[in-house]
């Protein structure tokens, strides 16, 4: 079984992207063979500073190995460093329909909030379906905004299959799932609504204490004095504090906040020192390998080599299932595209039987 995910390095990492994203790819490690990369392709789309986007970027690894990715069992790389995934999304690109993508909520979001409509911003999905698509991937673990980019992918990788493949045995590409956990599909933030780099709601999972301890102070609250009873289900506080806490810990603080005479400053000071200690063997994980200079770029070129090898095999697929001729090679084109009765066009069994999922290759 084959994961993988990705995260923009468009800012500093945060704890809902750690329980939405980063600690669900750790997990699945001792699942199968895992595929992680920072997504600096699509943070193009938000960040213009080339500086800012390469520090991110060295953050991310960083910040990614510390919490546990092991490079021993995941190749971690970055999007970049695999330049075929572009040419896969404009292939994509080339089958997905405008109606599909002007439905894509994160799009129209993004709109919302104010960001020029480029093309690249528009054709995100695209590009994440070839992130996907080209892995061959099985498992996707992401949060819950990232869902319906993960329904697009199926929807074009279908498109594909039908247009290209020889069904249903052949497929040109296998159809990924998400993996997404009830529990943390959405981490809020400090006002209350999803946590998100570019809403300024964030809690670092590396920040600096103080300004740590500032952020959580400042978690928006209803305005219920202190010995009235207070409501766990609709309190940022609470949800926060039951991503770190054990059972009895989140038992015993839901019945002080429903039979009251707790103020929100002692809980949010009892989420503080729960988060802090949480993270306390991370940091120091971080600081250790912050003191090798060449430890992050040598997973990430060990891990882009990985990447590179499989993305080759399933482009040479792709590229020979629609035509196009395969690197450093002859044009297989002994097996003709033929005419299918709507007008369109379909290639024929030969073709993807010579080229199966990368994945069932020896
Ligand atoms: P951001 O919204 O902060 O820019 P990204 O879009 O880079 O974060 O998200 C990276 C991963 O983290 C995705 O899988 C996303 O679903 C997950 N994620 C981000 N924010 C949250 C959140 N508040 N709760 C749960 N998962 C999240
Ligand atoms: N769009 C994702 C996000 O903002 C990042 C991403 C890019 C991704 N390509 C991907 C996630 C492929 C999973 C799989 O969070």
């Amino acid at each position: 079984m084959r994961i993988l995910s990705g995260i923009q390095p468009s800012g500093v990492l945060h704890i809902g992207n750690y329980f939405g994203m980063m600690r669900p790819a750790i997990e699945l490690q001792k699942e199968g063979e895992t595929f992680y990369f920072i997504a600096d392709y699509h943070a193009l789309t938000s960040l213009r500073d080339p500086e800012a986007l390469r520090e991110n970027s060295r953050r991310v690894a960083l910040d990614f190995l510390a919490c546990g990715l092991d490079p021993e069992r995941a190749a971690l790389f970055r999007q970049s460093d695999v330049p075929q995934v572009t040419e896969l999304a404009w292939i994509l690109s080339t089958i997905a329909p405008m109606g599909l993508l002007e439905r894509a909520h994160s799009y129209k979001d993004k709109l919302a909030r104010g960001m020029a409509a480029t093309v690249g911003l528009f054709n995100y999905p695209v590009l994440m379906a070839a992130d996907i698509l080209i892995y061959d991937s099985d498992i996707v673990p992401v949060g819950k905004d990232q869902k319906q980019h993960i329904e697009i992918t199926r929807d074009l990788a279908g498109k594909i299959n039908e247009t290209y493949g020889s069904e249903p045995d052949q497929p040109v590409f296998k159809l990924p799932e998400p993996r997404i956990h009830a529990k943390t599909e959405v981490v809020p933030g400090l006002d209350g609504q999803k946590m998100s780099k570019s809403y300024g709601n964030n809690i670092d999972i590396f920040g600096d204490e103080n300004e740590t301890r500032k952020r959580v102070m400042s978690i928006v609250t209803d305005s219920a004095p202190v010995e009235a009873p207070k409501d766990p289900e609709r309190s940022t506080i609470f949800k926060l504090y039951s991503l770190f806490a054990s059972k009895d810990e989140i038992t015993e603080m839901r019945e002080r906040f429903e039979k009251g005479g707790t103020g929100y400053g002692e809980f949010k000071k009892e989420l503080f020192v729960k988060l802090w200690d949480y993270f306390a063997p991370m940091r120091k994980r971080r600081e250790e390998i912050l003191r090798d200079k060449s430890y992050s770029d040598n997973v990430l070129a060990r891990g882009s080599e990985r990447a590179n090898q499989i993305a080759d095999q399933v482009m040479a697929r792709v590229r020979a299932a629609v035509g196009l001729r395969t690197r450093g090679g002859e044009d297989r084109q002994n097996s003709r595209p033929r005419a299918t009765g709507d007008g369109s066009v379909r290639a024929s069994n030969a073709i993807a039987e010579k080229h199966q999922p990368a994945s069932e290759s020896p």
